[in-house]
């Protein structure tokens, strides 16, 4: 589902995850490992406040590995913990519920020191849409897993997923909103997906891909389209791709909107490569 952010909107989802964060003990901050920068979203160190972290780069099986070490090594340095995960796979999973475990374990010991009897750590994931919440919290409750069920303080409705270790995780994650007002920023969420088509023009990020590839991965493109001859503009190299593959519109011209379609789908399930769109340091 995509979402249309307004004011309203946001006042709404603060006020959820807000409610919601008075009941965890640690966020999982789920970003894009592809973007971690403009993936973020713009208000989360207010929203968050001083409640414990763990980051966490998703979808790294697309990510440049060397640019995702060193996003984590950025992360670490700023005091968050930080883990790359792949949520489809399940790859760094258990590292994360590793990290959130010990995150949580001041606030629990603090607890236990005013002499309340144990009780489970808690967690929740926060992040823009389609940074892979959703996947990540499936696959945490998995068939296996036993959901406790409403539990004094907790508000209907929400259910908690046994991790493990006395960890458990809310089920339904806090919904943020992205950046808007960098155009940069729109381009890497409209490239990697974060947001629907209806709401860019694929023939402009396409054309500010074919760009980007062109400065970063030069021989990306060539290589997998079979490119041969001198590259010219990244007009020319969208004419030689969709006659390559004869996305053609009536009068023998190529259908610009299909092959950039076509390139933009290619890149976001890294068969042009793998690549990470935002540097940390800069
Ligand atoms: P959300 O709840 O944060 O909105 O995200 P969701 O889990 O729905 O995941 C969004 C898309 O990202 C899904 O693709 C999902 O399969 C994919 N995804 C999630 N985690 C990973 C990961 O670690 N690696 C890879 N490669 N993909 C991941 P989709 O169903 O095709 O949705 P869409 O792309 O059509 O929006």
């Amino acid at each position: 589902m995509d979402i249309q952010w307004y004011p309203g909107h946001m006042t709404r989802a603060r006020r959820q995850i807000e409610k919601n964060l008075k009941l965890v003990d640690v966020a999982i901050e789920l970003l894009d490992a592809r973007i971690p920068a403009s993936s973020r979203n713009p208000d989360i160190d207010r929203i968050l406040r001083d409640k414990p972290r763990v980051v966490v780069l998703n979808k790294a099986d697309l990510a440049d590995p060397e640019k995702t070490a060193t996003w984590l090594d950025f992360f670490a340095r700023g005091g968050f913990p930080a883990v790359a995960v792949d949520a489809q796979r399940g790859t760094g999973v258990k590292q994360m519920v590793k990290l959130a475990g010990e995150q949580a374990r001041p606030a629990i010991r603090k607890y236990m020191d005013r002499g309340r009897r144990a009780r489970p750590a808690r967690c929740m994931v926060v992040g823009i849409p389609n940074v892979g919440k959703s996947m990540l919290i499936n696959r945490l409750a998995g068939k296996k897993s036993a959901r406790t069920g409403n539990q004094p303080g907790v508000t209907r409705g929400e259910q908690w997923i046994k991790l493990g270790g006395g960890l458990e995780l809310l089920d339904t994650p806090g919904i943020l909103w992205p950046k808007f007002d960098d155009p940069q920023v729109g381009f890497k969420l409209a490239v990697t997906g974060a947001i629907k088509e209806q709401i860019y023009d694929p023939e402009e990020v396409c054309l500010k891909l074919v760009r980007w590839l062109l400065a970063e991965a030069p021989g990306a493109l060539t290589e997998r389209y079979k490119l041969d001859g001198p590259v010219g503009s990244e007009l020319d190299i969208i004419d030689a791709i969709g006659a390559g593959r004869g996305f053609y519109v009536s009068g023998g011209k190529v259908d610009h909107y299909k092959t950039s379609v076509f390139v933009i789908k290619e890149f976001r399930e890294g068969r042009l490569g793998h690549f990470t769109l935002d540097l940390p340091y800069q």
